[in-house]
């Protein structure tokens, strides 16, 4: 608990099913919901439009501190929208270039020291689903419950060759599989904040389940939590 407020941490690499959970876990405990991911893509679209260099150190954690950004969910049915400056950019920070931008955004520790407090403000009643890749190491260290979702890289990979199938892109599901590989190995080992599961955190191999079965552990594992917490 930070207060009265019970956060989730849920952290993992991307095609774990972790958006997908999150958003689950949030919308069935009534909860808000944090993308962190989508603040690193905010911030690779915002240098973009401001004309600030992907390697101006000082700009970019001062654009960080500041831009105005903003999250909410769309009227018919439970997505998430993102805003920048006013405008909805959700589908825009999910392109290919975007998504470049924001991996070597989210490698600068001033970055990263800018988003913080931003991050930790999502923090309200009566809880977060914090969605990221250091919720549970860095960003709300007492969270109470975390929880660190993995798959296979051959896993991971074949989700993501199914999601560009249905954008209609043809891709090759062995180059993919190597992407994965060596985007595993980068955020591994990165110096700041790397992707490590934290040590009190629960980790779940989401490969071969279903996302109702993924669902049904994580509630488990709040129930329980929120049971102990009665107790002690
Ligand atoms: O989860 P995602 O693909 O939307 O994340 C976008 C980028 O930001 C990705 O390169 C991982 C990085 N990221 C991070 O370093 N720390 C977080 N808490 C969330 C995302």
């Amino acid at each position: 608990m930070t207060g009265q407020v019970s956060i989730i941490a849920v952290d993992g690499p991307s095609g774990s099913g972790k958006g997908t959970i999150c958003q689950l876990l949030a919308t069935r405990l009534g909860y808000h919901y944090l993308d962190s991911g989508a603040m690193y893509r905010l911030l690779a679209l915002a240098a973009k439009r401001h004309k600030v260099a992907l390697d101006d150190v000082e700009d970019l954690a001062v654009l960080a501190a500041h831009m105005d950004i903003s999250f909410r969910m769309n009227s018919s049915g439970g997505h998430p929208e993102v805003i920048l400056e006013g405008e909805d950019v959700t589908q825009q920070i999910r392109s290919e270039d975007i998504s470049a931008g924001s991996s070597l955004v989210a490698a600068i520790p001033a970055v990263r020291m800018a988003l913080l407090e931003r991050q930790r403000a999502f923090a309200s009643a009566p809880g977060l689903v914090a969605d990221g890749r250091d919720m549970g190491t860095v960003v709300f260290p007492d969270a109470p419950v975390k929880i660190f979702l993995n798959a296979s890289p051959e896993e991971r990979a074949k989700r993501r060759y199914n999601q560009l199938m249905d954008k209609g892109e043809s891709v090759s599901l062995a180059a993919l599989v190597e992407n994965v590989r060596s985007r595993d190995e980068r955020d591994m080992t990165r110096e700041v904040s790397p992707l490590v599961p934290a040590q009190d955190a629960v980790e779940i191999d989401t490969t071969g389940k279903d996302i109702q079965e993924v669902l049904n552990t994580v509630l488990d594992i709040v129930r329980t939590s929120e049971m102990s917490a009665q107790r002690s």
